[in-house]
């Protein structure tokens, strides 16, 4: 079982190195190679996603990655700015299927902005689409027009086969779960979503078990904070899913808690915390690093099979949040606030 380790740039190396060693902990013969993504990428290389990092990343069974980006890298053409090197890797891999749980911890209840009996007993699954959509639609650019004022161009779309199997996924889901979808879309305005609706409504007829519902996005952002329980498996495309999986995960009490999955058809994948990069707090040693652990966690239920061992990161986790161990994005008056190093440590001591 060969793992690519893609720290990247920003916290993203200090909190892989936690998951990193929680995996090793478990001593269950994991091979781990490391590899430069991102802005590391481009200093490395030049390019954010080297030929060498992507070729690790094909030869391996997952990746595990940290983040990307850094505001030093913005004023760089579009192509070699680290973003790039992550939308590339979702592509090459062909990770459609972005799974994103928000799941909030009874512990850290009190640490969400939002009233704790709005949001204790979430376990919301956020199924993204990951390759399609305006992320990678064209034409897209910036161009000078006739009149020599500038514009920008982005086309949203999705062809029909996108949406099935991202649609497959969340259905299969489901009939794990509670048996509950709602896509949501933008179908009163957007015809990529008319249609992204017309298929996940023949697809819900070889699933008459599981209950499918629809929400225009709009209403889904407010219905996510308004009564957030209401979901199950929420399913939408790209860009719908990046903005409402960062909604989603305020209501576990940070986005540092938020673990993600990124799966082809095989169950290849690649794990990493849904936040960002952070470089205000990189090097600190005070960013979370559970939704890293959370997200290695991922790795062994979907890629490598592994249920018993998930559960064991998943325990150990809960255990140190028990334990009343916090980073400072959820520390709340009466617990201990620890680092990102300590915070690792004390999932192993409780493993
Ligand atoms: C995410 C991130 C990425 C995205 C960025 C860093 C390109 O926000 O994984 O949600 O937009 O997909
Ligand atoms: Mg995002």
């Amino acid at each position: 079982m060969k793992i690519a380790v893609l720290p990247g740039d920003g916290i993203g190396p200090e909190i892989v190195a936690q998951a990193v060693k929680v995996l090793q902990a478990l001593d269950i013969g994991l091979e781990m190679e490391h590899a430069p993504i991102g802005g590391a990428g481009y200093e490395a290389a030049g390019d954010p996603l080297p030929d060498s990092t992507l070729a690790l990343a094909k030869a391996s069974d997952a990746v595990l990655l940290g983040a990307v980006g850094d505001w030093k890298y913005d004023k760089l053409e579009r192509h070699l700015r680290p973003e790039r090197g992550l939308l590339r890797i979702r592509k090459e891999l062909n990770l459609f299927a972005n799974l994103r749980p928000a799941l909030l911890y009874p512990e850290l209840a009190s640490a969400s902005t939002l009233k704790p009996e709005v949001v204790s007993g979430l376990d919301i699954m956020i199924v993204r689409e990951l390759t399609g959509d305006i992320y990678f639609g064209q034409p897209r650019g910036i161009s000078t027009l006739e009149n020599g004022e500038r514009e920008g161009v982005n086309t949203m779309r999705y062809s029909e086969s996108e949406i099935r199997r991202i649609g497959l996924v969340a259905f299969d889901i489901a009939m794990k779960r509670n048996k509950k979808v709602c896509s949501v879309d933008k179908a009163n305005v957007l015809e990529a979503t008319e249609l992204w609706r017309q298929v996940m409504i023949e697809l819900s007829k070889d699933y008459p078990e599981v209950e499918l519902s629809h929400m225009y996005v709009d209403n889904a952002a407010m219905q996510l904070i308004r009564a957030p329980k209401q979901f199950d498996v929420m399913v939408t495309g790209n860009i719908f899913g990046d903005i409402l999986s960062d909604e989603a995960s305020m209501l576990t009490g940070s986005i540092g808690m938020l673990p993600s999955a990124s799966l082809d058809a095989n169950n290849k994948g690649m794990y990493e915390p849904s936040h960002g990069s952070a470089p205000d707090i990189a090097g600190k040693d005070v960013a979370n690093p559970l939704a890293t652990i959370l997200s290695a966690a991922m790795m062994l239920r979907y890629t490598f099979n592994d249920e018993a061992n998930a559960v064991r990161i998943e325990e150990a986790v809960k255990k140190a949040l028990a334990q009343g161990y916090r980073t400072a994005d959820i520390w709340t008056e009466g617990t201990n606030k620890v680092g990102c190093a300590a915070m690792g440590d004390a999932v192993v001591a409780a493993l």
